[in-house]
């Protein structure tokens, strides 16, 4: 069986996010980007090895960050080059096994989701290389100039975002391939223009935005709420099927929340307004 190897890319300097570290040291919910990251790798079934990918110049905080916590899958803390691209060779050059699967990851997207990563390595098994990406919400124009040149049919176009998963002898191949290239996307990017095979889309996550800018923590931060409050309810609820409940102020807000989570999970479900139950 191939080995799955998740290669976390934390090496740029968050230009666009300016704040005093880089954005994966910036702290949502109490733990900074990066730790979060880490987590969703560390605790995936299907991820048996991680390469992080950093800033040289952060390496100390790197080191006290993977102390504190005791992750148990990080193999190697490698230093990144100037560009994505380079840190993304830089992980998957240090891979020794002839062949593996390779999911490369932007630090600077926390949410990923363990069904992603579960659909990416799937994918695997039938295309040697698989991108992960979401429909666009909003028309996107194509300009030049600040005028339109066209408008391209929305249905075909999609959002990219990672983990970029590989079969490891593709993507070093494409690497060697595009050494002197430096007009590139990303590594998906690479197979495309060099011609290397189909890339198959894994449907990603809304939610697996990536931190660019300043105001995307606090809509992460809002997301963090979100993803807390749910789990302890769903999980604490589970055993509530082919049971009675009686909700008072189920008829807004929270309580209302309550009432359709318990309706979903089989209870029988009465709701009634704080109002009326006050008369
Ligand atoms: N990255 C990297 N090495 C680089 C540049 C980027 O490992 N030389 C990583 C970043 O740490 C990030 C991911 O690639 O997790 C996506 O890049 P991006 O969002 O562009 O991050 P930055 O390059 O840090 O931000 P900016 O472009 O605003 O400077
Ligand atoms: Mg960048």
């Amino acid at each position: 069986m191939l080995k799955n190897y998740g290669i976390i890319l934390a090496s740029g300097i968050g230009a666009r996010y300016k704040s005093d570290v880089p954005k994966q040291f910036v702290k949502i919910a109490g733990k900074t980007v990066l730790e979060h990251t880490l987590d969703v790798f560390e605790k995936s079934d299907n991820i048996d090895n991680i390469i992080l990918v950093i800033t040289p110049d952060y390496r100390q905080m790197v080191e006290e960050i993977l102390l504190k916590n005791n992750y148990s899958k990080i193999s190697k803390l490698l230093n990144g080059g100037d560009t994505r691209k380079e840190s993304s060779y830089i992980g998957i050059s240090s891979i020794e096994d002839e062949e593996a699967n390779v999911l490369i990851h932007d630090c600077a997207r926390p949410f990923l989701s363990e069904r992603v990563i579960k659909e990416c390595v799937e994918a695997l098994k039938s295309y040697n290389a698989v991108d992960v990406a979401v429909a666009s919400p909003d028309t996107i124009i194509k300009v030049k100039d600040e005028i339109i040149e066209t408008i391209p049919e929305r249905k075909n176009l999609m959002r990219g975002q990672t983990p970029q998963c590989f079969k490891l002898s593709l993507i070093r191949k494409a690497h060697e391939l595009s050494k002197n290239d430096q007009n590139f996307t990303d590594d998906c990017g690479l197979i495309v223009k060099y011609n290397l095979g189909e890339v198959y889309v894994v449907s990603g996550d809304m939610e697996n935005i990536k931190i660019t800018y300043p105001s995307d923590i606090f809509m992460a931060d809002r997301l963090f709420q979100v993803k807390s409050t749910l789990f302890p309810q769903s999980a604490a609820m589970s055993g509530i099927k082919d049971k009675v409940l009686v909700i008072f102020g189920g008829t807004s807000g929270i309580g209302e929340s309550i009432a359709d989570l318990a309706k979903k999970l089989g209870a029988q479900v009465f709701v009634s307004s704080t109002r009326t139950a006050a008369r």
